[in-house]
């Protein structure tokens, strides 16, 4: 079985469902999972599908649902053997005893069973069926042969069934078992956590410096931060264990040990750049770069040369590079920064509101003994609503320090799991 590092929102789950009345819970459950932010794909037996329709868990999914093994359609848009590397986990939800036999006896006659046997995820039943059924000493048997095989088993609850009778056999509510799964994941992320460094795995992007907006060849607008901050956070990354991307305008510092460095100059050639790790994978986004607000509404094609006294620019407003990758739907975690002269808080509150972050770390910068320039800073980190965090003040320190305790911020908010699931529309 293996494990591969990413955060839970590029995590991919395919949900299996067989043949039961419990099938139409797993309709409830595809939304459960995609609220945590996982990728659904969705296969169906045929035995499923007497139940309730494939076109219903291609809506919720927003996947097509894989029915066949065979389908020479469904073969070229992803293959039964492409799916099964495409699983961080094989969900079974319900899994009626004809399936859990079939993986008991190693079957690969249909979709399902042959998944079972192809993929490296682990694997997860939720046996749903008559409590007779799941009594019988043949369904007993292959459960324990499919716990021998290291399958992992939501157990049934007790309860009145669909059939009348009373007894072992239902599936657990769908939110309980979305619950589970996202459980485990922070589970074993965690593990990872504590082994390889707090952010291992995951990719971070970090826009760092100022952004050059050109006048004409030989002039531009710009302003004067060093990039120090977002240098150091990098590095602090790094050393966490993460893969980091660093966007940076022109500085002329150097590249902190491990990181990948790719140089901007202007605003809209930062935004390209971010989107472009955005399509690659993307798990945490700090923006830290003190992007121009307006650039050159043309930029002159020679150089302009001093005729009269008076010289009109015209600017136009630049895009926010953290407030289009966080309107995304597939977003990262997302950071941004404030610098303010006053009213910090309320300030800091509501560009995170504003710009959709997960959280923002501000600092004053009317102190003349932080901020910009310097190699010491201080902060105050805000954490969305849903987090349900407490504020965290960072007194001055090291830009390195601060690095290392926003990372551990950013750790703390990832690993938040109370409430977590945001309590989306009802079907
Ligand atoms: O709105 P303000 O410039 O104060 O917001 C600061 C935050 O937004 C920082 O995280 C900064 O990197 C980001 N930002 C951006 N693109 C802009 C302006 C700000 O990513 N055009």
């Amino acid at each position: 079985m293996s494990f591969d590092l990413s955060v839970i929102s590029s995590k991919n789950i395919i949900l299996a469902v067989t043949g039961g009345i419990a099938a139409y819970k797993s309709a409830i459950l595809v939304r459960r999972l995609k609220d945590y932010g996982f990728n659904v794909r969705v296969v169906m037996t045929q035995g499923a599908q007497a139940f309730i329709t494939p076109l219903t868990f291609q809506a919720l999914s927003g996947n097509p649902v894989h029915t066949e093994l065979l389908d020479p359609a469904a073969e070229a848009g992803m293959g039964h053997i492409e799916l099964a590397r495409w699983a961080d986990l094989l969900l079974v939800a319900p899994a009626s005893c004809d399936t859990m036999a079939k993986f008991a006896a190693g079957l690969a006659d249909d979709l399902l069973s042959t998944l079972y046997l192809a993929t490296s995820a682990p694997v997860w039943v939720a046996p749903a069926m008559n409590q007779q059924m799941w009594a019988a000493r043949a369904t007993q048997r292959n459960l324990n042969t499919l716990v021998d095989d290291g399958v992992h088993v939501i157990m049934p609850d007790a309860g009145a069934q669909a059939c009348g009778d009373v007894g072992l056999g239902r599936m657990p509510e769908p939110e309980d078992v979305a619950r589970q799964v996202m459980q485990y994941f922070h589970r074993a992320q965690r593990a990872v956590a504590e082994k390889f460094g707090l952010l291992a795995g995951q990719h971070v992007v970090i826009t760092a410096g100022p952004t050059r907006e050109a006048i004409d060849p030989v002039r531009y607008i710009s302003n004067h931060s060093t990039g120090k901050m977002g240098f150091a956070i990098a590095a602090a990354c790094y050393a966490a264990g993460a893969k980091v991307t660093l966007i940076a305008g022109p500085v002329s510092l150097e590249t902190p040990n491990g990181v990948r460095r790719i140089n901007t100059a202007s605003a809209l050639n930062m935004l390209d750049e971010s989107m472009k790790q955005l399509k690659e994978g993307c798990d945490i986004f700090i923006a830290t770069a003190a992007v121009a607000d307006y650039r050159v509404a043309q930029i002159a094609e020679h150089k302009i040369k001093k005729t009269g006294d008076e010289l009109q620019v015209s600017l136009v407003k630049n895009p926010d590079i953290v407030a289009a990758i966080a309107q995304q739907q597939k977003r990262p975690f997302m950071v941004g920064f404030a610098a303010e002269t006053r009213d910090v808080e309320k300030y800091a509150s509501e560009k995170l509101v504003a710009k959709k972050l997960d959280m923002i770390a501000c600092n004053d910068v009317s102190r003349p003994d932080i901020g910009f320039a310097s190699d010491e800073n201080a902060m105050m980190v805000f954490f969305a609503a849903q987090y349900q965090m407490e504020k965290r003040e960072l007194e001055k320190a090291s830009k390195q320090e601060i690095a290392q305790q926003l990372v551990e911020a950013i750790h703390d908010a990832l690993h938040y799991e109370a409430g977590s699931a945001q309590s989306s529309s009802l079907l």
